[in-house]
């Protein structure tokens, strides 16, 4: 994949990192996001920023930038950032011709219905588990995603090398660890120890990291070295695919070298719909984002919710039941598209909302127990970092991709540096049985060779009604994704607010059960809460994030205004 020869290229690489270090082209506005009249990327490391508008300053388009961020991630961002998991890219051309990527990662050929059951039919915890260690990871998708991208929509501008090298200098160098990394380091002590590769590249052999040092990742750069040398195939057929395959024999995990060789990344058809004469494109099955987004959007949109104002109790009341319906049907109705009947034609229908509205009592909560999955239309034939690019000829790239949770399962594979993904929790373990998330799934969301987990990650991009870019927004956080990209898209549409205002505003989720409405701490008034729990919502003792966003939004002029969620790190870049 390399178009021209390397070591000069490792020195215009170099220079163009560096000069992007120091370069801070872009005006803050006093809102805190950050305006750009040609690129923006906004993701959650500064580091990986930079080389984003690095390689659009140097030609690159949107998919270019949004390719080397996300390997970049893998190295400054390891609790989400990866190669060793897998997410969904979602991209508007300069034509603004819609596409989306699955790269969501596969269940190994050895991976069967019971799999995370013992003897019981009670799920296995800890080691065996879909949480934790070598059993809990899919066959990662992140690099074959890239791959795709770059090949499909890349700007033939810029080499592979050279999206992967400002990562694996970074690996290779070491980057200054912040104080939030250095105390979640050891705030995963307990897990990442138990790992003999983990507890030594991230917990500095059990001496732990503190704010300042820098951490370096020699074998993650070695890996890296070979994917920029020989492309992302040499992670699925290469040296990287055998140590993978070698490590998961001797400690019991499911990844053989066949599951690494037969891993494809998908091109799907974006899932549409509308809000209010705003055009709405998102992730279709295996994400039930797209879906639960827009279903609800299609229950709020009978309300006068500017009338209601933003904070008031009475809007988030009917915020919360148009989620309680739709993660009933996502825990119902939703699935890997190629191994089960996935109605999400019927589930985004407008009619179909009106049902789902007729059930929505303004003046009391609905029981959650009472609240089953609706009647759709029948199928018609489907912790995580969200970042979005916009180039200068209005390419947009909204991307989502995880592993999971924060470090994934843990398990660092011997020789690569490379953190694997505990997306096997993804799967219903045992379907109408709690996951991680406490979110109950069905039988369509099973575990099954080659199938993939359903995900809640919601890139989402939104058009003004003339088709123009509006803004994209995507989130962290699990099922919270979903929450946060619907509550994002309303204060933008119904409430007028910019897109670092519609993304700080306090937040409600509510995912059908646990029948709980969670509230976020400081955003919320004891008297809002009263009339909520009056309403009958059940509110937890203790409010909770939920999830984080990034965006960037496209205004009149053109300008494009990048913003961080104030719950995160982060840092928005444009020029
Ligand atoms: N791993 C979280 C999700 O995909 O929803």
């Amino acid at each position: 994949m390399s178009r021209s020869g390397p070591r000069s290229i490792q020195r215009v690489a170099l220079v163009a990192v560096i000069l992007a270090i120091f370069a801070w082209p872009a005006s803050a506005s006093p809102s805190g996001a950050v305006r750009g009249r040609n690129g923006m990327v906004a993701s959650q490391h500064e580091l990986a920023s930079q080389i984003g508008v690095s390689i659009l300053k140097q030609g690159g388009n949107a998919v270019d930038a949004a390719i080397a961020v996300g390997i970049a991630l893998a190295v400054v961002y390891p609790e989400a950032g990866n190669i060793g998991g897998g997410g969904f890219m979602l991209i508007r051309d300069a034509k603004g011709e819609f596409y989306s990527i699955d790269y969501r990662e596969m269940a190994p050929a050895a991976a069967t219905r019971d799999i995370f059951v013992d003897a019981n039919g009670d799920l296995i915890n800890g080691e065996g588990s879909s949480t934790v260690g070598y059993r809990a990871s899919g066959v990662p998708g992140t690099l074959a995603g890239f791959e795709l991208a770059y090949k499909r929509f890349g700007s033939g501008r810029i080499s592979w090398a050279e999206l992967v090298r400002p990562a694996r200098i970074l690996a290779e160098r070491g980057f200054v660890l912040s104080d939030r990394l250095a105390r979640l380091f050891i705030s995963y002590a307990d897990s990442l120890g138990k790992y003999p590769e983990s507890k030594r590249i991230f917990l500095n052999g059990g001496n732990y990291f503190s704010e300042g040092d820098v951490l370096r990742q020699p074998d993650l750069a070695r890996t890296l070295s070979r994917v920029e040398r020989f492309g992302a195939r040499e992670f699925y057929t290469g040296q990287t695919a055998r140590l993978i395959a070698t490590d998961m024999a001797r400690n019991g995990g499911l990844i053989t070298l066949d599951d690494l060789r037969k891993y494809t990344a998908k091109e799907r058809r974006p899932i549409l719909g509308t809000y209010r004469g705003a055009q709405i494109v998102s992730m279709p099955p295996p994400s039930s984002g797209g879906v639960a987004l827009i279903e609800m959007l299609n229950i709020l949109e009978a309300y006068d919710l500017r009338v209601l104002k933003y904070n008031s109790a009475a809007r988030y009341h009917l915020v919360a039941e148009a989620m309680r319906r739709a993660f009933a049907d996502r825990a119902e109705f939703l699935g890997d598209p190629d191994f089960a009947d996935v109605p999400a034609a019927g589930l985004i229908e407008k009619a179909y909302a009106e049902t789902r509205r007729a059930t929505i009592d303004p003046a009391r909560a609905s029981d959650s127990l009472k609240i089953g999955a609706g009647r759709p239309a029948a199928a018609e034939g489907n912790d995580t970092t969200h970042y979005s690019v916009i180039d200068k000829d209005g390419m947009t790239v909204a991307n989502t991709y995880t592993i999971n949770d924060l470090y994934g399962s843990q398990v660092t594979i011997k020789g690569t540096g490379v953190l694997m993904n505990d997306e096997m929790d993804d799967f219903a373990a045992r379907p109408g049985r709690p996951n991680m998330f406490g979110l109950i799934q069905g039988e369509r969301n099973s575990v099954q060779p080659g199938k993939r987990p359903l995900s809640s990650m919601t890139p989402a991009i939104v058009l003004r009604k003339d088709g123009t870019t509006w803004f994209t927004v995507g989130a962290r956080g699990g099922p919270r994704i979903i929450s946060a990209v619907l509550q994002t898209i309303l204060n933008v549409v119904d409430h007028d607010m910019d897109i670092q205002a519609a993304i700080d505003s306090p937040r409600i989720h509510h995912q059908w059960l646990p029948d709980i409405l969670t509230y976020e701490p400081y955003g919320f008034s004891p008297d809002t809460l009263t009339v909520l729990a009056a309403l009958g919502h059940k509110l937890p003792e203790r409010p909770g994030y939920v999830a984080s966003a990034t965006g960037i939004m496209v205004d009149l002029k053109g300008v494009r205004i990048g913003a961080i969620d104030s719950r995160s790190d982060g840092a928005a870049i444009g020029y």
